[in-house]
C-alpha cells in the first residue's frame, strides 16, 4: 500500500517521532505514578493520623493537575505526527486496535473527572469524609492505569505480534485479543509501572532534597521537606528492585518472540544504549545505597537493600557472563560479585555512620533522580530501536529504513541465534571468508534464503564484521 509519506524539513524522521513521544510520555508517567500514589498515601495518613502523608499525596495531585493539561495535549501531537509521516502503520495498527482506542478515550475522561472533580477540588471540602475522598482518588488512579494498560498493550504488540498479522488498510478489524493480549503485555505493563513508580519518587525524592536545602530559615517547612525527600527516595528505591525480575522475564520474552530485537540489544546495535542504561542504574543504586546507609541505622532498610542487591547479584549471574574483562568467565563472575558485594557490606558496617546533612548529599540525590529517570527514557528508546527498521515486528517497516538496517535484520535474523548468542560472535569468527563461509552455511544449514539474500548478508558481513 502506498499511502503518501511527508518528510520533516529538518533534522530526520526518527528524531521527531522520539521528540514528539517524550515530550509527553514523562508527564504522563509521572502523573500516572502520581495518581496511584496518592489515595494510598493518603489513607495510609488517614490510618496513622499522619498529617504529612496528607499533604504529600496532597502536593502529588497538585502538581498533576498542573502537568496534566500539556501531558495531554502533547500526546495528542503523537497520533498527528504519526498519521503523516507513518501513514501506513498507522491506518493498519489503529485499525487493528480501533475499540480499544475508543474505550482508552472513555477511560481518559472518567480519569479527568474523578481526578479534577472529585478528588482535587474536594480536598478540603471531604476532609472530615475522608473514605469518599480517596475512593474518588482510587477511581481516578484505576482510570488512569486502564489508560496506561491500553497503551502499554498496544505498544507491546508492535513488540511482539505474537503471531497476529497486522491488517491491511482495507481490512477493519477493530479488536483482536490475541493482539491485545500479546505475549509480551503483561511484562511491559508491569514493567513500566514499577519503573515509574521508582523513578518517580526517586526524581521527586532528589527534587525535594534540593528543596530541603534551600529552607534554613524554616524550621517547620525544613522538616517536613527532609522527611518527604527520605520518604520518596527510599521507596523510590525499594521499588526499583522488582525491575531486575521483570526485566528478566520481559527480555526473554523478547528473546522469544522477537529474535532479532533480542540481539540488537544484547550485544548488536542497541547494546551500546542498553549499558549506558545499566550504568546509570549503577549509579543510581551506589548514590542511594551509601546515602540511605548512612542516613538510616534500622535493621529493616539494611535487610530491604540486602534482598534487593541479593536479587540483583542474582539476575546478574543468571546472566551468560560478559567479556569486558576478557575471555574469563571466572574473573566476569568474580568482579560483579564484589562489585555488587561491597555495597552489601558497606550497609552493614556503615550503617548510621557519616553527615547525611552534608550539602554534597542533597545534591548527590538529585543526581540520583535524575539518572532514574534517564534510565527510564533509555529504556524506552531501546525497546523502539532494537527492532528498526521494523515497526511492528516482522509485519511492517518505517519508510525511512536504509538499505544498511535492511540487511542487519536479515543477518540477525538468519544467523544470529542458532550458534552465534551475540551479533558481538561474529567479529570472533577469525577467518573472515565470508563469501565461502555464508555460502556454505546456507548449504549446510539449509538456510531458506534467496541469492540475493545470500549476496547481502555477504555485503553487511564483510562491512561490518571485516
Ligand atoms: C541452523 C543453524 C545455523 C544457522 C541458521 C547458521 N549457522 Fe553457522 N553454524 C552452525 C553450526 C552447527 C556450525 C558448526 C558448529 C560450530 O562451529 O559452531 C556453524 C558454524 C559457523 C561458523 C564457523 C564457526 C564459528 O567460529 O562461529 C561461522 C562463521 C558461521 N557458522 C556463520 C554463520 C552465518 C554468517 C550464518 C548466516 C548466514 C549462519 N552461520 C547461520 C549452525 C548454523
Amino acid at each position: 500500500m502506498d499511502l503518501p509519506v511527508i518528510d520533516t524539513p529538518v533534522f530526520p524522521r526518527w528524531v521527531w517521532i522520539e521528540e514528539i513521544t517524550y515530550s509527553h510520555i514523562p508527564i504522563a508517567t509521572l502523573v500516572t505514578a502520581y495518581m496511584l500514589l496518592a489515595p494510598v498515601l493518603e489513607y495510609i495518613g488517614m490510618r496513622r493520623k499522619d498529617p504529612r502523608l496528607d499533604r504529600l499525596s496532597r502536593s502529588f495531585i497538585w502538581f498533576s493537575m498542573i502537568l496534566f493539561s500539556p501531558g495531554a495535549a502533547l500526546g495528542t501531537g503523537i497520533p498527528v505526527y504519526i498519521i503523516g509521516a507513518y501513514p501506513e502503520f498507522w491506518s493498519r495498527w489503529a485499525n487493528l486496535f480501533f475499540w480499544p482506542l475508543v474505550v482508552q478515550f472513555l477511560f481518559f475522561l472518567a480519569e479527568v473527572g474523578f481526578l479534577f472533580f472529585g478528588y482535587y477540588l474536594t480536598w478540603d471540602r471531604w476532609s472530615n469524609r475522608k473514605r469518599l475522598h480517596i475512593t474518588m482518588g482510587v477511581a481516578a488512579a484505576v482510570m488512569g492505569l486502564l489508560v496506561q494498560t491500553v497503551w502499554d498493550a498496544l505498544g507491546g504488540y508492535m513488540m511482539t505480534p505474537g503471531g497476529v498479522a497486522l491488517p491491511g488498510v482495507d481490512q477493519p478489524v477493530g479488536w483482536s485479543a490475541a493482539a491485545f493480549f500479546n505475549p509480551s503485555f503483561p511484562y511491559l505493563l508491569t514493567h513500566r509501572i514499577f519503573g515509574n513508580f521508582s523513578y518517580v519518587l526517586l526524581l521527586t525524592g532528589g527534587v525535594f532534597a534540593l528543596r530541603y536545602m534551600t529552607l534554613d530559615k524554616k524550621p517547620e517547612e525544613k522538616r517536613y521537606f527532609g522527611w518527604a525527600c527520605n520518604f520518596c527516595f527510599v521507596t523510590g528505591f525499594l521499588f526499583f528492585f522488582a525491575m531486575p525480575i521483570i526485566g528478566w522475564g520481559y527480555a526473554k520474552v523478547i528473546q522469544a518472540e522477537a529474535p532479532v530485537a533480542f540481539h540488537a540489544i544484547m550485544g548488536g546495535h542497541v547494546s551500546p544504549h542498553f549499558t549506558v542504561k545499566m550504568g546509570l542504574i549503577a549509579l543510581m543504586l551506589v548514590i542511594a545505597t551509601v546515602y540511605l546507609t548512612m542516613r538510616y541505622r534500622g535493621r529493616a532498610l539494611a535487610w530491604a537493600a540486602t534482598g534487593g542487591l541479593g536479587v540483583l547479584l542474582a539476575v546478574v549471574h543468571l546472566h551468560p557472563p560478559l567479556d569486558w574483562l576478557g575471555p574469563s568467565a571466572v574473573l566476569w563472575r568474580v568482579v560483579v560479585t564484589v562489585v555488587i558485594g561491597a555495597p552489601i557490606a558497606w550497609i552493614w558496617l556503615m550503617r548510621g555512620r557519616g553527615d547525611p546533612e552534608l550539602k554534597r548529599w542533597q545534591w548527590a540525590m538529585f543526581v540520583a533522580g535524575v539518572a532514574a529517570f534517564f534510565t527510564f527514557c533509555l529504556g524506552g528508546f531501546v525497546r523502539e530501536r532494537s527492532k528498526s527498521p521494523d515497526t511492528v515486528y516482522g509485519q511492517i517497516v518505517k519508510p525511512e529504513l536504509t538499505q544498511m538496517e535492511a540487511d542487519r535484520y536479515l543477518v540477525y535474523k538468519t544467523c544470529v541465534g542458532c550458534h552465534h548468542r551475540s551479533p558481538k560472535d561474529l567479529d570472533r569468527y577469525d577467518a573472515k571468508d565470508w563469501s565461502k563461509r555464508v555460502a556454505s552455511e546456507r548449504r549446510d544449514r539449509k538456510l531458506t534464503i534467496s541469492d540475493a539474500e545470500t549476496e547481502r548478508i555477504i555485503r553487511y558481513l564483510k562491512e561490518h564484521h571485516p
